[in-house]
């Protein structure tokens, strides 16, 4: 039996069934609980401007807060032949509460449904993100803080250059997860205005409170123009995932580094062999695939807001259902980043560093920047320094102490780990979750 909500007097076709809703139900079912959030709120707003009586609307949401709680367990599920969460959700209430159940969807249109959903389940994302970026800052700037005084060669072409060190490299990281957080919570600006009561595309003539479906969801203001409201889908996905893309791209360059450090000729890093993969034949293989993964998948992640792109590429104003297809890559990015992030946070925290890397001959050279430094010091004039170093370096005769720290307080010592932390902090509440925590608690409560 099918559970159209549009379906007249003609059943449509199988074939244009199955293709039209794809893989929606299975993707939809990440929004379930959002869906449920939204029809709390808008049933409370109908109740305020008396399209429902008050009985009805508890009647209401005392069935959506038990379809909450199904949701909340993974037990919520589309049945065969119901299009998608909205419909299945006005359906399970319709069953248990007859006519009432089907005056819930007045003064709306799945198109405002879904683009609340979508910046519902967004909102949650973001945060959860937020909160798992804060981890791996963390365990950066502890890391950082560690190895402060443990020297580390730098590389230009991948040549030998300078003497760097763990903690800058650590820290680096660290203050990179900073600029990130800026992009996201650009991010997290626009998907926090609420769409709901844009209908359609373009609004309706019930006096819809817009204002207090703002309130109750807990977000900053609302998409004032309905048109723009509708507009923006597709243009919130885009530019979450480009937030999403830029920490993907800091991952990315950490666990390339974390490979490159971690071979024989380099050994800078030491991978805990907990955290390594073997191989089928050769018996002394200790792989850092872990990295490898994240590597790749943060290199799809980058790619995410050019899949989303191409796919509302020259679309005019208005729904068009192209925009479903949207969600096929943006809904479970969220996961992959997350995954991405918790792995790297815990293989992070584990990881060793060789604390006699530059004590190698074949860094000797590094040194030669700090003695043209020293000889600087002494009153000879840069140029000159530069020549005679290199001169020496041609004639064999280079020799330096190694000492870098102790020497002078130059930038390779001068970490800023509490300038980046301050900045940290500041980036990460910001964001206010309190406020959508408590909002959302307060809607369902019975
Ligand atoms: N599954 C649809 C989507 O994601 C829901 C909205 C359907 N609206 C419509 N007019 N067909 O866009």
């Amino acid at each position: 039996m099918a559970h159209k909500l549009w379906e007249k007097s003609t059943e449509v076709n199988k074939n244009i069934e199955k293709f039209t809703v794809g893989k929606d139900r299975e993707l939809d079912l990440f929004l379930a609980k959002h869906d449920i959030m939204g029809s709390l709120a808008h049933t409370k707003m109908l109740a305020h401007i008396n399209l429902l009586t008050n009985e009805e609307m508890e009647m209401i949401h005392r069935e959506l807060i038990d379809i909450y709680a199904i949701a909340e367990r993974g037990e919520f599920t589309i049945e065969d032949g119901v299009e998608d969460v909205h419909s299945q959700v006005e359906l399970m209430l319709t069953r248990r509460l007859g006519d009432v159940g089907k005056k819930i969807h007045s003064g709306r249109s799945r198109n405002d449904q879904v683009l609340l959903d979508l910046k519902l389940f967004t909102r949650e994302g973001i945060q959860k993100i937020a909160e798992s970026v804060n981890h791996l800052f963390y365990a950066l700037i502890e890391q950082s803080e560690k190895y402060k005084q443990v020297l580390m060669p730098g590389y230009t072409h991948l040549q030998i250059a300078m003497p760097s060190s763990f903690g800058l490299w650590f820290g680096a990281y660290a203050e990179s997860l900073v600029d990130d957080l800026y992009f996201l919570q650009a991010a997290f600006k626009m998907c926090n205005r609420n769409p709901l009561g844009s209908a359609a595309g373009y609004g309706s003539s019930f006096p819809l409170d817009r204002m207090m479906t703002t309130e109750l969801l807990g977000f900053d203001s609302l998409n004032y123009n309905v048109v723009y409201a509708q507009m923006g889908r597709g243009k919130l996905e885009r530019n979450v995932s480009f937030a999403m893309a830029t920490i993907a791209g800091t991952l990315a360059k950490l666990a390339y580094d974390a490979c490159l450090y971690n071979s024989q000729n380099f050994n800078f890093v030491k991978l805990p062999d907990e955290c390594t993969t073997g191989s089928s034949i050769m018996p002394h293989k200790k792989n850092p695939d872990v990295f490898e993964l994240i590597r790749a998948k943060c290199n799809k992640i980058q790619g995410l807001p050019q899949q989303i792109m191409l796919i509302m590429n020259n679309l005019p104003s208005g729904y068009f259902r192209d925009l479903q297809i949207i969600k096929e890559v943006f809904v479970p990015a969220f996961n992959e980043l997350l995954d991405c992030l918790d792995m790297t946070t815990y293989i992070i925290k584990e990881m060793k560093v060789n604390k006699d890397i530059l004590k190698d001959d074949k860094y000797l050279l590094i040194f030669s920047v700090e003695e043209v430094n020293r000889l600087v010091l002494e009153g000879m004039p840069f140029r000159d320094a530069y020549k005679k170093v290199g001169l020496d370096i041609e004639a064999g005769k280079f020799t330096h102490s190694r000492e870098v720290f102790h020497t002078h307080e130059g930038s390779i010592g001068n970490l800023c780990n509490n300038e980046i932390v301050k900045l940290g902090e500041k980036a990460f509440q910001s964001f206010n979750f309190d406020k959508i925590e408590r909002s959302e608690k307060e809607l369902l409560r019975r």
